[in-house]
């Protein structure tokens, strides 16, 4: 999508071919700043620093990670290596597992002295099918909010959303945001509710700062607030990304969104999870077994900003001393899903629907 007007996606590779990029998603929105990615440390870095971040973008980097690593040395050792220091890397966002897997099934059968030049390719196409699925996406998810925007008689559509699903969480388009962007492009008067989500401020961070950049009518609240404004009306639909999606249709995705679920099932607002298929974990039978990432105490009781004259700081907003939890993500049931936005069309959160329409996917489970 565009910053300042200038395409840009979220992590590129140079025309030389090999030196990979990224913007640095730490450093948003008071700096643009982009990152050398130049071996699979600084990848696996990159991701669990959070310089990149969003599940799919985690699987992009990750296999541009196993690429790096291949330039280098590209033996089975170095093979196994780079796939063990990138898994650990986050727990959360089972695109990281997909993409590594791909990266090794693509690369185990060749000969050493053809894989880093097969990686890059392959890591290239796994960024590239993360773009057109998004599209897909957006397809589908237009025609959901076309069905609402008929019944609204100002064809306004208040859609709420929560964390970053947008194009910094993938390659590009985003997933929670591919609908978004395509009926702000076709005129139609779409505005969103932004959750800040606290603790690291992925919503008032980056989702605002993607959509301003777009132009896209937005506004940005504080993570209490959904519930009110479905009491009031105020929200048409809810729609989120997601890190995994368990067998059943239950959903894992950043810490709040269930209680966004809670709210909207009680104000039957409808509440839409947008999601690229690697993101579907058919070895996980429910979201129960989902593993949730725990981080660091820090992000929740710091805050970093701009002050009046312009510096970033980082200040200190908890009382010393007292004790932090900071669970990153939380899984919302599938009962309280409306729909399951995928490439392949609108979904029931349910075990038949998802594996219907991802058959392949529910065969290849990954040991
Ligand atoms: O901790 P993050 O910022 O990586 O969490 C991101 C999210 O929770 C997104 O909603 C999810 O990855 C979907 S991104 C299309």
């Amino acid at each position: 999508m565009k910053v300042d007007g200038r395409h840009i996606r979220s992590i590129w590779v140079e025309p030389d071919g090999v030196s990979v990029r990224a913007i640095d998603q730490r450093r948003l929105p008071h700096e643009f700043v982009v990152a050398d990615i130049a071996d699979c440390d600084a990848a696996a870095e990159a991701i669990r620093s959070m310089l990149v971040r969003g599940a799919p973008l985690i699987g992009a980097t990750a296999a541009y990670g196993v690429a790096l690593a291949m330039r280098a040395d590209s033996s089975d050792a170095a093979l196994a290596r780079a796939y063990d220091r990138l898994i650990v890397t986050r727990p959360t966002a089972i695109n990281l597992k997909w993409a590594l897997e791909e990266m090794r099934k693509a690369l185990s059968p060749l000969p050493p002295s053809a894989r880093a030049a097969a990686a890059f390719a392959r890591a290239g196409e796994i960024a590239e099918q993360d773009i057109e699925i998004n599209k897909s996406i957006g397809a589908h998810g237009l025609a959901v909010i076309e069905k609402i925007r008929a019944k609204k008689a100002n064809n306004r559509i208040n859609v709420l959303t929560h964390c970053n699903a947008g194009w910094l969480a993938t390659v590009d388009w985003g997933t929670a945001t591919a609908p978004i962007y395509m009926a702000h492009d076709r005129g139609w008067d779409v505005h969103v509710w932004v959750d800040e989500t606290r603790p690291r401020n992925q919503g008032a961070s980056l989702t605002a700062w993607e959509l301003s950049h777009h132009g896209v009518p937005h506004t940005v609240i504080p993570d209490n607030t959904g519930g009110h404004l479905m009491q009031h009306g105020m929200v048409d639909l809810v729609i989120v990304g997601t890190d995994r999606v368990a067998a059943n249709g239950d959903v894992c995705n950043k810490i709040g969104t269930y209680l966004k679920a809670l709210a909207a099932h009680d104000n039957e607002v409808p509440f839409y999870v947008a999601l690229p298929s690697p993101t579907i974990d058919f070895s996980v039978s429910d979201g129960k077994k989902i593993p949730i990432e725990q981080r660091d105490a820090d992000e929740v009781t710091m805050m970093r900003g701009r002050t009046a004259d312009g510096r970033i700081e980082t200040v200190r907003v908890v009382a010393e001393g007292s004790p932090v939890a900071n669970y990153a993500f939380d899984v919302t049931p599938a009962r309280l899903v409306t729909g399951l936005i995928t490439e392949r069309g609108v979904l029931a959160a349910d075990r038949a629907a998802l594996a219907g329409a991802f058959p392949e996917r529910n065969q290849k489970q990954v040991p």
